[in-house]
C-alpha cells in the first residue's frame, strides 16, 4: 500500500478509484474494486447505505433504480428506496447488467464482504457514509463492521467521509482511531473548528485554489479532491499540492 501523503510531503497524490474503477466497470461492485487494483489505484472509494434490516450495502443513489434491475424484479415498489428493501431482496438484484452484458449477475456487495474480499489487495479504502440522515445509527454499525475487520484499521489504510459533517463528528466519537473526511468546501474561517475532529477536507476540484489547499494544510489536514477524469486537471490539482485525487479512471496517470 502506498499510504496517503501528508501535508509535509511533496509526493504524487494518492490515486483513489471513485466507486471503484467506475469508468470501466459497474460502480460500487467487487468487479469495479478488483479492476481498480489491477489499474494501479492506491485506494478505492465506495458508498455505504443501510437495508431495511440494518445491513450495510454499497450503493451510490438512495434508490436502486439506476444501477440495478429493481424496477423489473420488484415492480410496484417505486421509488425503490434502498432502506425499503431487506438484504435478501437486494441480493436478488443484478448491479452489473445496466453497465454492459459482460457484467450480468454482478451482485450488490455488502460492506463486510467487500472488506474481506479486498483485504488481500493491499489497497486503501475511502469509505463514504451516504445520506446518513436516512439511517439513524449507521455510524455505530459501520464502526462495528470495521472493528470486526481489524486489518482495515491499520494506520493509513482507511478514511471515512461524508457530506454530513455531523455524521462524521458522530463517527469520530465511535471510532476515534479512524481518520474522517468532510466532503464539500467549508469556508476558510470554519476550518479551525472542523480540524478538531476531521483529518481531511474533500472538495470538488472546481472549488479548489492553491491558497485553499495551503490553508487546510496549515491546520494539519489533508485535501482529497474529486472527480478528476482528465490528465490536465490531474496535473493542475497535483500542482496545488492536493494529497489525494478521486477519479473514475485510476489507470489514467
Ligand atoms: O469521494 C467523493 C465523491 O464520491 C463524492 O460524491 O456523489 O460521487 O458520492 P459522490
Ligand atoms: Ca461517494
Amino acid at each position: 500500500l502506498t499510504s496517503f501523503t501528508t501535508a509535509a510531503e511533496a509526493a504524487d497524490p494518492t490515486n483513489v478509484a471513485h466507486r471503484g474503477a467506475s469508468a470501466d466497470a459497474p460502480e460500487n461492485t467487487l468487479a469495479a474494486f478488483r479492476l481498480a487494483a489491477r489499474l494501479g489505484a492506491d485506494m478505492f472509494e465506495l458508498d455505504v447505505q443501510e437495508t431495511k434490516d440494518h445491513q450495510l450495502v454499497l450503493m451510490h443513489d438512495t434508490t436502486l433504480a439506476r444501477t440495478t434491475d429493481a424496477e423489473r424484479v420488484f415492480p410496484g415498489r417505486s421509488p425503490w428506496q434502498v432502506g425499503d428493501f431487506t438484504l435478501a431482496e437486494i441480493r436478488k438484484l443484478d448491479a452489473g447488467s445496466w453497465f454492459g452484458s459482460r457484467h450480468d449477475g454482478e451482485p450488490v456487495p455488502t460492506l463486510g464482504e467487500t472488506l474481506r474480499e479486498m483485504d488481500g489487495t493491499g489497497l486503501g479504502l475511502l469509505l463514504e457514509i451516504k445520506a446518513p440522515q436516512l439511517y439513524p445509527g449507521i455510524e455505530g454499525r459501520v464502526a462495528a463492521e470495521l472493528r470486526g475487520n481489524p486489518a482495515w484499521l491499520r494506520q493509513g489504510r482507511l478514511v471515512v467521509q461524508s457530506f454530513s459533517w455531523r455524521s462524521m463528528r458522530t463517527f469520530h466519537r465511535r471510532l476515534p482511531q479512524v481518520p474522517v473526511g468532510l466532503l464539500g468546501t467549508p469556508a476558510v474561517q470554519d476550518l479551525p473548528a472542523l480540524a478538531a475532529y476531521a483529518t481531511q477536507i474533500n472538495p470538488p476540484y472546481q472549488d479548489l485554489t492553491r491558497a485553499y489547499v495551503r490553508h487546510v494544510h496549515s491546520l494539519g489536514m489533508q485535501v482529497f479532491t474529486w472527480t478528476v477524469d482528465d490528465p490536465a486537471t490531474w496535473r493542475r490539482m497535483a500542482s496545488y499540492g492536493v494529497d489525494g485525487i478521486i477519479t473514475n479512471r485510476p489507470g489514467m496517470t
